[in-house]
Parts: structure tokens; C-alpha cells; sequence
């Protein structure tokens, strides 16, 4: 199945999206796709299939964004945790992944006529060098596509994010690129994997947990959180519609949390210069990883 379909609305459906887009719409919306083990348990398939359902869903909700106007999505595809799982599901996993992204390398025309970009947030390092190629040449590829924006969440976690970030940071003081000083949340921000992104609007998470699950914890600090009771694969359209729904009808606090936050803060040209380096040096090993091999 296509990373990219544009069939899975009714003229309804686009009726009542168009009726939303009267109030304010989320510029950026994360998922936490949960419960396709537990639709595989209740649909009597493989666990695989579950993941496999969890991909199809994927690209219709990336449709539902578009619809809606929304520009950036961030999905959970595989936590640090996940590894932990048995060797079966996680290389069960780990195919479907690599399949998807040879897919979409494939279709690549069609990203760039859509202006889709594909960036991929966590700990790369932590994955076969086959699977990492294909990830950075996606990545490369579409990096200056401009339209859409999704972020694929792979083989991370949050706070193994933030201690990344703390890492770039100390090394950027040892070496006398920063001071102690420069070090303020707006740095901490722009060292994160998310550091090209917006924080995210709205949050859904599905299958009735009620947890984040170490997913965007520095970047949801004023997040409208979702929870549906449905189970990933069983998400529709109008659980997402529920969700900006939500979203619009608290949008005025949200909006005055936001003002309160939007200290000026005029970057000097020391961090400007490390965060230049910082940026140059992750795509540099981006770089590494499609060449490999
Ligand atoms: C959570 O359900 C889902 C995952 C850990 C995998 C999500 C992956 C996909 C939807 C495929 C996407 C692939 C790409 C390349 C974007 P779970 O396994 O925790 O199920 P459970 O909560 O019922 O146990
Ligand atoms: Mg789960």
C-alpha cells in the first residue's frame, strides 16, 4: 500500500471537514498509533498483519491531515522500548518498515509532486545499516519539499532525545562554542530531533491507554492530548474530527499559554554558529548512511 492515497473520503466526510475548517486547525498533529496487537488478538491474525493494518491506517489518516489542512504529522512508529519485544516482532517489524520505506523511495515522484517531506526522529544509530540507508536517502531526498511534513518517530524516545541534546550541548561548551550562559530552553529546543518542527498542536493517542509513553515530552508542554478508546486500526475520520473539535474549543487557552511563552529571546551569534554545526554534522552522518553499503 501507497504512502500517499487520496480515496478514503465520502463526499460527507469532506462536507464535514470543510465545516471545521471554519474555526482554527492544527498546524501540526502527533499520533501515537496504539493497539495493533491487540486488533490482530481480536481479528484472530498475525501480529504482522496488525502492524501491517497499522500502516494502512497511517496513510489514510496522512489523507484525513491533508484534507483538513493540517501541514506537519509526527507518527510513534517503533520506541527504543519496542526493542525489547521478542526477536520475531521486532524483525517482523523492522521488515514491514524497510518495505515501506523502499516504497516510498519508489514512489518518490510523488512525493516531490505533492511537496512531501520525510524526516525520520531517534536514535538511528540503533538500527541495521540497510534500514538506515534507505531512511536517510528518504530524507535526503525530500528535504526540501516544502507542503507537507511528516516525521516518523523511529527507534526513539524522549528522553533519550533530550539526553542527546544535553550531550550536544556539553560538547558545544567543552569546545568553547557556547557558554553556560547560551544555555536556555529555546536551546534545549533547537538541539532536539524536532528542532526543524513547530510543537505540536494536538496529541492522539489510541486504544484507551492514558500515558505518552516517552513520546514528545519536552514538545507537549501546552498540547491539547487526545485519548480514543479505539484501537489504532479501528481510528476513523471522525475520532480525528473529534479530536480538533477538542482542540477548537479550548484554542483560546491554548492561545493565551502560548503568548505568555513567546519570550523574545535574540539568539547571539555564538549559538547561531553551534547550532549551524549541529544541523551541518546531522545531516554529514545522514549523509554517511546512504552512501553505506
Ligand atoms: C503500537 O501497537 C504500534 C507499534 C509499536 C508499531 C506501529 C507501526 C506501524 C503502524 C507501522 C508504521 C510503519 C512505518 C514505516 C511508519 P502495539 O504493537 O503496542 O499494539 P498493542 O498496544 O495492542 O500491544
Ligand atoms: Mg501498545
Amino acid at each position: 500500500m501507497s504512502w500517499i492515497i487520496d480515496n478514503s473520503l465520502t463526499v460527507f466526510q469532506k462536507f464535514c471537514i470543510n465545516v471545521l475548517k471554519c474555526g482554527p486547525v492544527p498546524k501540526h498533529i502527533a499520533f501515537i498509533m496504539d493497539g495493533n496487537r491487540r486488533y490482530a488478538k481480536k481479528t484472530k491474525v498475525e501480529k504482522t498483519e496488525g502492524h501491517s493494518k497499522g500502516f494502512e491506517k497511517l496513510a489514510e489518516c496522512l489523507q484525513w491531515c491533508k484534507e483538513l489542512g493540517v501541514k506537519e504529522v509526527t507518527v510513534y512508529a517503533f520506541s527504543i522500548e519496542n526493542f525489547k519485544r521478542s526477536e520475531d516482532e521486532v524483525n517482523a517489524l523492522m521488515q514491514l518498515a524497510k518495505e515501506k520505506f523502499q516504497k516510498l523511495l519508489e514512489e518518490k515522484d510523488k512525493l516531490m509532486t505533492n511537496g512531501v517531506c520525510i524526516r525520520v526522529i531517534g536514535n538511528l544509530s540503533l538500527l541495521p545499516p540497510d534500514f538506515r540507508k534507505l531512511i536517510a536517502e528518504a530524507v535526503l531526498s525530500t528535504k526540501d519539499n516544502k507542503k507537507a511534513i511528516l516525521n516518523v518517530a523511529f527507534s526513539y524516545t524522549s528522553r533519550d532525545e533530550i539526553a542527546t541534546s544535553m550531550k550536544e550541548i556539553v560538547g558545544g561548551v567543552d569546545n568553547h562554542e557556547i557558554n553556560v550562559e547560551d544555555i536556555d530552553e529555546n536551546l534545549i529546543s533547537q538541539c532536539l530531533y524536532t528542532n526543524q518542527s513547530p510543537d505540536p498542536e494536538v496529541l492522539v493517542r489510541t486504544s484507551g491507554e492514558v500515558r505518552l509513553s516517552d513520546f514528545l515530552l519536552w514538545q507537549t508542554s501546552n498540547t491539547e492530548i487526545c485519548f480514543a478508546k479505539v484501537l489504532w486500526p479501528e481510528f476513523c475520520v471522525w475520532h480525528l474530527l473529534a479530536c480538533v473539535f477538542k482542540y477548537q474549543r479550548c484554542y483560546s487557552d491554548l492561545q493565551k499559554y502560548d503568548l505568555q511563552k513567546e519570550v523574545c529571546c535574540e539568539r547571539n551569534s555564538r549559538v547561531t554558529s553551534f547550532l549551524e554545526n549541529l544541523q551541518q554534522r546531522r545531516f554529514e552522518q545522514l549523509e554517511t548512511y546512504a552512501k553505506s553499503c
